[in-house]
């Protein structure tokens, strides 16, 4: 069963995708670029902070949320 998800991004931008959406094209769809390497899951380059947990882009999907709406971060400190 797959749902609407509200999502909210670093970029202060919020899309709408259902859920199953692999996150690199959810991203896409909302103009935010999530960093990447591998592509396959071992990098770490494309990590992700989904309502506080920590997620490998690349190789995961959007998933359902209760609350209708999930909040993005990255996980890298972009200015390290
Ligand atoms: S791009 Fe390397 S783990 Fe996702």
């Amino acid at each position: 069963m797959s749902k609407e998800v509200l999502i909210h991004w670093p970029s202060g931008q919020s899309s709408r995708c259902t859920s199953g959406r692999d996150w690199l094209a959810a991203a896409r769809d909302a103009g935010f670029s999530i960093p990447t390497g591998c592509l396959g899951g071992s990098c770490g380059a494309c990590e992700i902070d989904v309502n506080g947990t920590t997620i490998r882009a690349c190789i995961a999907t959007v998933p359902p949320s209760k609350s209708g709406e999930l909040t993005v971060e990255l996980a890298t400190d972009p200015y390290w």
